[in-house]
């Protein structure tokens, strides 16, 4: 198996993560900032193990069996300003196309049975609408009734194969042990002779 079987599609300063250089995750961002970048924030840095747009990635399709995708969420705020250095800005124009492609190349590189997590901060986009873009239903995740509840929002995604693909699958797992069933009688009866 391939060490690197965890992706974060872009993962900023990798705040939330515990394990910041966990050794099977590719950590990648669309920017790059050294130390300081952030005023108050002396020892923060952001730098991506892979610089890399989550709208194009060159990863072969189900490179991965964990994603984790947390896009910008912010819109409209100042270029300069804390948060947009701290979590970057969607672009007013094409936010929507650009999380979409975000999430859909998320979703190619994951593996059949692969876990994508999402997160969201609805501050400036609600999780409905963000959930209507995206455009696929997660397992599960956070439910809000208050739409006026704002916060970081969690959501977990399987990529389960279609019922004729999981039967494709197990046909061809069935059919390469019954050849190397064979292949082993095959070699048996070889060495007897
Ligand atoms: C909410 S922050 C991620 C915070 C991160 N999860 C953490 O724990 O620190 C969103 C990140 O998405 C990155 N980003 C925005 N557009 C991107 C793109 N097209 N491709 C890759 N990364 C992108 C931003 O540079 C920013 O660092």
């Amino acid at each position: 198996m391939k060490d690197k079987f965890i992706l974060d599609a872009c993962c900023g300063s990798r705040m939330f993560w515990f394990q910041k250089n966990q050794p099977n995750t590719i950590f990648q961002d669309i920017r790059e900032y050294d130390r300081g970048f952030i005023d108050n924030r002396p020892n923060r840095e952001l730098h991506p193990d892979k610089s890399g747009d989550f709208r194009a990635m060159d990863f072969p399709d189900k490179s991965f069996k964990l994603v984790v995708f947390d896009p910008s969420h912010l819109i409209g705020k100042p270029d300069g300003c804390r948060m947009t250095k701290t979590y970057g800005s969607l672009n007013a124009e094409t936010w929507q196309s650009d999380i979409k492609k975000g999430f859909d190349e998320c979703w190619r590189v994951l593996d059949d049975y692969g876990i994508l997590i999402f997160k969201w901060g609805n501050h400036d986009i609600k999780i409905k609408t963000i959930l209507e873009v995206i455009r696929k239903e997660p397992l599960f995740g956070h439910r809000t009734r208050n739409t006026k509840k704002q916060g970081t929002h969690w959501f977990c995604f399987m990529k389960i194969p279609s019922k004729s693909e999981q039967s494709q699958q197990i046909s061809t797992t069935i059919k390469s042990s019954m050849i190397s069933d064979c292949i082993e009688k095959t070699n048996a009866m070889e060495k007897q002779k």
